[in-house]
């Protein structure tokens, strides 16, 4: 352990600590690059992307770092707001068919827990309800001094009685019908291993239509991936309020931005004659992330990018389904092309969670780093594609040869 930073910072991120990741000793990393990550001397093809910081324009994306650069030579705050700040909104606004930019709004933040956070206080100080719905297997960011949802069991540190989330199974809108909407204030959601069915859908979009529950869109990691215009563009979705972070700065500036129409959001002024919701971060509206959202969101009108994306994404899932079964491993890859990830079943004795970790550990030895997730950029090329194809069909084979020997 490093002793000088303990658990190396990457407690801050729970799926980076050190507990979580399948090496003995995880390396560090020195340098990124478009789909490569540099630790010393040594270079991974990287599919995890910063667990999705980075968006599918890749990391270091030239235009980023330029206007990243010429926006630290004018500063970084000040107590006015930057002039570019309402054209990078309205770009922003401009960008995601469901934020219209007549009568929609942003307020920008810093990281994509800022904004879930106060997407929810917004919800419960407008609606004077408390309780949040939010479905299994998603993850909103941590906040445990406002609410706390993704930890189980609990972390300590959460006073006792706080209002804990209702949690419900996802794609199943069918066992929704008790709900007490007089208690409920949100519900907040994010397209995660499952696609929503049309009947999900359906039911998200009467929650929107609804005038006393707040619909949150969690496109923190699908936002400018799943499409353009994130999970609302593909599934057609029409939240009352959208949560953006991650690939807004394209992983090199944190940004983050909370959007929803004019009524609501105008709550958040602390002059607001019917109260107000508090939501204040120094460095909201920080310069060189407005340069590197206006920077990313203009690189992202190419059309074409969102169609690569699909490919590589469908191939890399591809690939490894046939893999697997050629090697005769139960193991199938899940999720969306955008961002897929492996999962193995038990077998030979080993948990699935096991033989997971043998196989992320043997991609490492192969130059190809994956992890939680893969991420495919536009760097993904053909050549790398066929580097991972090839890793991966030895690591399915070495996994195959220890689950046929069996736990010792
Ligand atoms: C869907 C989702 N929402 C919110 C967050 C929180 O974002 P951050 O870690 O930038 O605070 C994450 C982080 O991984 C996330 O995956």
């Amino acid at each position: 352990m490093n002793r000088k930073v303990p658990f190396q910072t990457q407690g801050s991120t729970i799926s980076r600590h050190p507990s979580r990741l399948p090496f003995e000793s995880p390396l560090e990393w020195s340098e990124a690059s478009g789909a490569r990550l540099y630790c010393g001397a040594q270079s991974f093809v990287d599919w995890n992307q910063g667990l999705g910081a980075v968006g599918v324009l890749g990391h270091r994306y030239g235009e980023v770092v330029e206007a990243i650069e010429v926006a630290l030579r004018r500063g970084g705050v000040a107590h006015l707001p930057h002039r570019d700040e309402s054209e990078v909104a309205e770009l922003l606004l401009e960008t995601v068919p469901c934020l219209n930019p007549r009568d929609w709004t942003v307020r920008f933040a810093e990281n994509g827990s800022d904004v879930t956070a106060s997407a929810v206080r917004l919800a419960r100080g407008i609606t004077g309800k408390t309780k949040v719905i939010v479905f299994e297997g998603a993850y909103h960011g941590e906040s445990a001094s406002d609410w706390h949802l993704c930890a189980k069991p609990p972390a300590l540190g959460v006073p006792e009685g706080y209002p804990r989330p209702i949690t419900l199974p996802w794609n199943a809108p069918d066992l929704y019908s008790n709900l007490d909407f007089d208690e409920i204030a949100a519900v907040i959601f994010e397209v995660n291993i499952e696609d929503p069915t049309p009947g999900m859908v359906t039911w998200l979009n009467s929650i929107a239509d609804r005038d006393d529950v707040f619909l949150i869109a969690d496109e923190v990691v699908t936002g400018f991936r799943l499409a353009r215009g994130g999970a609302c563009e593909a599934f057609d979705i029409r939240p009352d309020l959208v949560c953006y972070g991650k690939a807004l700065g394209n992983g090199l500036v944190p940004i983050s931005a909370l959007c929803g129409r004019r009524e609501p959001m105008y709550r958040l002024n602390p002059s607001h004659p019917e109260g107000y919701v508090f939501m204040s971060y120094t460095y909201a509206g920080y310069l060189p992330g407005l340069a590197a959202a206006r920077a990313s969101l203009r690189s992202l009108q190419d059309a074409t990018i969102f169609d690569f994306i699909d490919s590589v994404g469908r191939d890399l899932m591809e690939s490894f389904d046939a893999s697997a079964v050629q090697h005769g491993v139960v193991a199938k890859a899940v999720g969306q092309a955008e961002r897929s990830r492996f999962v193995f079943a038990n077998a030979g004795g080993f948990t699935g969670e096991e033989l997971w970790r043998t196989f992320i550990r043997s991609m490492m030895e192969r130059g190809i780093a994956m992890y939680v997730a893969n991420f495919p950029t536009i760097f993904h090329d053909e050549a790398l594609l066929e580097r991972t194809r090839r890793a991966m069909s030895v690591s399915l084979s070495t996994l195959e040869q220890k689950t046929v020997k069996g736990k010792a």
